[in-house]
């Protein structure tokens, strides 16, 4: 794989090496049905949107259906920003009871698909039905407005339904990934101070049994906020139970009314919290609330997906990941589209499963990471070629910057040449997609994400927040706030405070380094904090080397990435051990474990390297860079026991401290 860009990433000093020349305009054919349907009328949206985006957005929430109008469409005191201010909705209402009029009312919701094979459609109707019983099961255990659900699911549409009957009552959601340890998911109940657990005993990711149940069990040790948790019977497993505060979901929801009347909640109404990897120490507890995030969900679904009544949407995110609130669940149902959510491995049984998905439910608008794109395109054409995917007709990806090769190998083998890709930039604080293509309109470069959506705000500048000439590397901003954004971190506003707006003073900081081109096109580069980006998803190191410092035979690690064909950027762990531990290969497997019980398996270290002391600066801080530019040289990869020297390097490198 070709590496187009490379980074430095101490300073913004960010080096670009190769720059994509390729223009890709849409069809004539897709832009004349598309929402948005050229470049100029899209530049000219732009244009009024970057005047006053009061303007645009106040325009854009007058699609959703609101309870009481809103007085005031912005009130920003920054860095805390209120949508929508005095008006009154509900946000199940408006992905379920507004469809239920008219046509829509049988028209599939979420079409389901098991791992082992299954396959489940709600249509609107039955997925209000189901979300009115668990509302009023939740209610019934006692769940009140403002109150804290912890949602640790499989991808079954019981994990939509939770959030929507969460929605629906006014109660706060917090979905942990299903792929997060005991230890994660405790730290984070803990947090937001959960009141209910909604789990599963398990869920089928390649063929076995991820053991939610059991993690649940574990974490609960700790939690003494906990009053109930609600079991969905999946994977039939036997699992421990404890009696009094653990329930079937079957049997909670059994006697219960359909009936749950949706509340008629603020526009700032908290919605949801998602926990995400910062640069520093614990994960921070992103909160986002209902009217403007709504707003954001549902236009941006709309018109980067380019959405139309007969699609069926996929989105392959888990919706334990911001990508899977959005543009799996309230995305999606907002416009009354249809959304396919599957339940497992992308390679199960076989590595077509997605290809063979595509042609059965003849999915037209697809959504995925590059980080799949990559693994695909190593199993080869195959796989895709077994499969009629003639029903595509849009395809995006989401998480990381795409290198341009699986970009045009997506575009070619996977969109047969027909469909427009959109390459969305986006983060879990700011809700749904920022910078992105629109499909009929704009004329996509591989490797870029093009340009900000109307009434985004967005730029590259330097650290004194002035805008770096065409070409340049810099950090990526938001000057403006946004609908979708986030309001603060759960219970910590000062570290919200210093996380986004202490960089550039009232401006969002993304953590993100970016370029503009001559045209105005923005390429991500990639994180420039202690953030590593792996497969997708956001890691910090900071994280990984608390857990492995936790482990006895440790006594200091640092943690760095390195660049990855396939995942993008893989985890390298720097370890110095306690003087009673002797380096071998076992304990670097029984240190790759350790990680994966405290964080969850994506958190493994791909490389464990031991060292005799870590490369530090006068003042103690470890010299990451260097690092990082060890971990991606060749160096003495291979021999597992070595300790590598770096005192001499330190020497050489005690400038950077001055
Ligand atoms: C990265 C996922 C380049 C970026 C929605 C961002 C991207 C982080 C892209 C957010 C893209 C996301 N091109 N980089 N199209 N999309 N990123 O919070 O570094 O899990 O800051 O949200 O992913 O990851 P998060």
């Amino acid at each position: 794989m070709a590496t187009t860009q490379s980074k430095s990433s101490e300073s913004a000093n960010i080096t670009v090496l190769l720059e994509e020349k390729q223009v890709y305009k849409p069809s004539p054919a897709f832009a004349k049905s598309a929402h948005v349907k050229s470049f100029s009328a899209l530049q000219s949206l732009r244009r009024q949107a970057l005047k006053s985006p009061e303007k645009f957005w106040d325009k854009a929430a007058r699609d959703l259906d609101w309870i009481k109008p809103w007085k005031k469409t912005l009130e920003w005191k920054p860095p805390f920003a209120k949508w929508f201010v005095g008006g009154k909705l509900n946000l199940s209402a408006n992905c379920l009871d507004r469809h239920l009029d008219g046509p829509r009312r049988n028209k599939a919701a979420l079409i389901w698909e098991g791992e082992p094979g299954e396959v489940r459609t709600l249509t609107y109707l039955q997925l209000h039905y189901e979300v009115c019983r668990f509302a009023n099961a939740l209610k019934h255990l006692g769940v009140r407005s403002g109150e804290r659900v912890c949602i640790y699911m499989p991808m079954v549409p019981e994990a939509a339904i939770a959030m929507l009957a969460c929605a629906r009552i006014g109660a706060v959601h917090s979905v942990v990934f299903g792929g997060f340890s005991a230890e994660s998911l405790r730290d984070r109940i803990h947090d937001a101070q959960a009141k209910i657990v909604v789990t599963a005993d398990g869920g089928w990711r390649r063929g076995a049994v991820v053991k939610l149940k059991d993690a649940v069990d574990e974490a609960l040790k700790d939690c003494k906020s906990v009053e109930h948790v609600v079991v969905l019977k999946r994977t039939g497993q036997e699992i421990g139970w404890t009696q009094g505060r653990d329930h079937w979901w079957n049997e909670a929801v059994a006697g219960q009314s359909a009936v749950c009347p949706p509340e008629p909640l603020d526009s700032e109404h908290p919605l949801f919290i998602l926990y995400t990897s910062g640069s520093t120490g614990k994960p921070k507890g992103v909160l986002h609330t209902t009217g403007g995030y709504l707003v954001q969900a549902a236009l941006t679904t709309k018109w980067v997906f380019d959405l139309r009544e007969d699609d069926t949407f996929w989105c392959t995110a888990d919706v334990g990941w911001v990508t899977g609130h959005t543009y799996v669940v309230y995305g999606p149902l907002a416009n009354g589209a249809t959304s396919l959510m599957y339940e497992g491995g992308p390679l199960h049984p076989t590595p077509d499963r997605f290809w063979s998905m595509i042609a059965r439910h003849r999915v037209s608008v697809f959504y995925t990471a590059p980080t799949a794109i990559r693994t695909f395109m190593r199993l080869g054409p195959e796989y895709p070629k077994r499969h009629d995917l003639t029903s595509l007709r849009l395809l995006g990806t989401v998480g990381e910057p795409i290198n341009p090769e699986a970009w045009r190998w997506y575009r070619t083998v996977i969109g047969g040449q027909r469909c427009p890709i959109v390459d969305t930039w986006w983060q879990t604080e700011t809700g749904g997609i920022l910078i992105t293509p629109l499909p009929g309109a704009t004329p996509t470069k591989p490797g870029s994400a093009t340009l900000p959506f109307p009434g985004i705000d967005a730029d590259v500048v330097d650290k004194q927040g002035k805008p770096v000439p065409p070409g340049s590397g810099g950090f990526l901003v938001i000057r403006k706030p946004w609908p979708g954004m986030l309001r603060t971190i759960h219970g910590d506003p000062e570290r919200y405070k210093s996380q986004y707006f202490s960089q550039i003073p009232g401006i969002y900081f993304t953590g993100d380094g970016a370029r503009k081109d001559k045209d105005g096109y923005f390429w991500v580069l990639g994180r420039i904090d202690d953030v590593l980006n792996v497969a997708g998803h956001r890691l910090s190191t900071m994280e990984i080397e608390s857990a492995l410092v936790s482990h006895p035979s440790v006594a200091e690690s640092a943690v760095v990435a390195r660049p990855d064909e396939m995942l993008g950027q893989a985890v390298v762990a720097f370890v110095t051990l306690q003087k009673s531990a002797s380096p071998s290969p076992e304990l670097k497997e029984e240190l790759r474990g350790h990680v994966a019980k405290m964080i969850g398996p994506i958190a493994k270290p791909a490389e464990i390297r031991f060292t005799d002391s870590l490369p530090k600066t006068r003042s103690g801080k470890i010299m990451r860079r260097l690092l990082r530019e060890v971990a991606a040289g060749q160096g003495v990869r291979g021999d597992v026991t070595t300790l590598e020297d770096f005192a001499v390097l330190a020497k050489l490198q005690q400038s950077e401290d001055e």
